[in-house]
């Protein structure tokens, strides 16, 4: 099956037909159907799908053993995400696997796809879970006990999609048998097209972290209430977006608030409560703390003057990550060898394969991006792009899985 009929059989699948924007969050009706279109690819390929006890998906190429090749991605989205992030590793994995049957290939170590879950964070809030689970990063209590903004725990979810959420946690017997991960993933950002590169490798992933923000006010009468008289936290609120826009400016980092909630929500009132997401990233986790410090000592600050009150808290935070350097010198080497030579790049964007990464060897490879768009309806790779990122992933599993 070539890569386009795949990519076309997987584009319907939880899309959005106004925006045109992906909502495949986790264990909900677009969820199932991506897994169970994943589940099902996999099976006609001859390789035996075993979810672990976090809902992720590993599809065996070969038996189960030491040092496994792991290559895939993730298939739930951002609110209105674009088709490629995620999707795009877990397809190409599917049409490498082809590939290499097609040349008659036979891995000495087995090849497992995998398809990680709830990675964007969308439903719990917490991003990478499924390989932070895997890894033990999160304890499974934390985990069953994350909420949705309508309040059904992860538990609760994971039940009512038919998996058992007392298997959550680590799983080393799976872990020690992954011999080095390979995620490739749509490029987000805009460093490939400008030097007429297809194709990037992966150097490392910024620190990174969200936060959620609650400014809690009195709700009043908009057309009343004196604003000498207000505890308005919108005022707070909107102090605190701008503070994270300078202060990430002046560190060289990026602030964003990109979800917030105002309570209980009349145009014609004061809102009694915001509660507002921030996501920050730097190249150094001393420029993304200078940042996070700022917003938080502006909000306190703003809290007091307006009579609001300001809590926060950390929801998530991925340490910087340095992929293997090996194991990216002998991608690189067999890109150059393919003919498809690859820049090395750093990015802000976090995967799974970050979360892998202090584990277990890890690599990625970016396929162009031709505007940089991501987390966006607009995001775009071109089909022969993705053919070379086929072309390319399927030679460096051929080469790490020997044969
Ligand atoms: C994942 O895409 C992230 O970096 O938020
Ligand atoms: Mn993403
Ligand atoms: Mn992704």
């Amino acid at each position: 099956m070539s890569f386009a009929d795949l990519w076309h059989e997987l584009e319907p699948l939880g899309r959005d037909p106004v925006t045109g924007g992906y909502r495949r969050y986790s264990w909900t009706q677009a969820d199932a159907a991506c897994r169970a279109w994943f589940i099902n690819q996999a099976e006609k390929r001859g390789l035996a799908v075993e979810p672990d006890g976090n809902g992720n998906l590993w599809a065996w190429w070969g038996p189960p053993g030491a040092d496994a090749i792991a290559t895939g991605s993730h298939l739930d989205s951002v609110p209105d995400g674009g088709g490629f992030d995620g999707a795009l590793g877990v397809v190409s994995a599917l049409a490498a696997v082809d590939l290499l049957k097609d040349k008659n290939f036979s891995p000495e170590r087995a090849v497992v796809l995998a398809a990680f879950t709830e990675e964007e964070g969308a439903r719990f809030g917490v991003p990478c879970l499924g390989s932070r689970l895997l890894t033990g990063a999160v304890h499974p209590d934390q985990a069953r006990a994350l909420t949705d903004d309508a309040g059904v725990t992860l538990a609760e979810a994971m039940t009512a999609a038919g998996h058992d959420p007392a298997l959550i946690g680590p799983d080393e017997e799976l872990l020690s048998g992954i011999g080095a991960f390979v995620e490739l993933h749509v490029e987000q950002g805009r460093a490939l097209e400008p030097i007429g590169s297809a194709l990037g490798v992966a150097q490392g992933i910024w620190p990174h972290g969200r936060w959620r923000l609650d400014f809690a006010g009195r709700a009043d009468h908009a057309g009343t209430a004196r604003f000498a008289d207000r505890q308005d936290p919108m005022i707070v609120y909107a102090r605190a977006v701008l503070a994270a826009r300078h202060a990430a400016a002046e560190n060289g980092a990026l602030a964003t608030f990109g979800k917030v909630i105002a309570e209980p929500g009349g145009s014609n009132a004061v809102c009694s409560l915001v509660r507002a997401w921030l996501d920050a990233r730097a190249p150094d986790e001393a420029r993304l703390e200078k940042t996070v410090t700022t917003v938080r000592s502006v909000s306190e600050r703003a809290s007091v003057a307006h009579g609001v009150t300001f809590s926060v808290r950390q929801e998530s935070h991925t340490p910087v990550v340095h992929f293997d350097e090996a194991l990216r010198q002998r991608v690189g080497g067999v890109l150059a060898a393919a003919g498809a030579a690859a820049p090395v790049l750093a990015t802000g964007a976090g995967h799974d394969a970050g979360v892998l990464a202090a584990r277990v060897p890890t690599a990625m490879l970016f396929v162009r991006n031709p505007t940089g768009v991501s987390h966006s309806p607009a995001e775009h790779a071109e089909m022969a792009d993705c053919e070379a990122g086929v072309r390319a992933l399927a030679a460096v599993l051929e080469d790490l899985a020997g044969g």
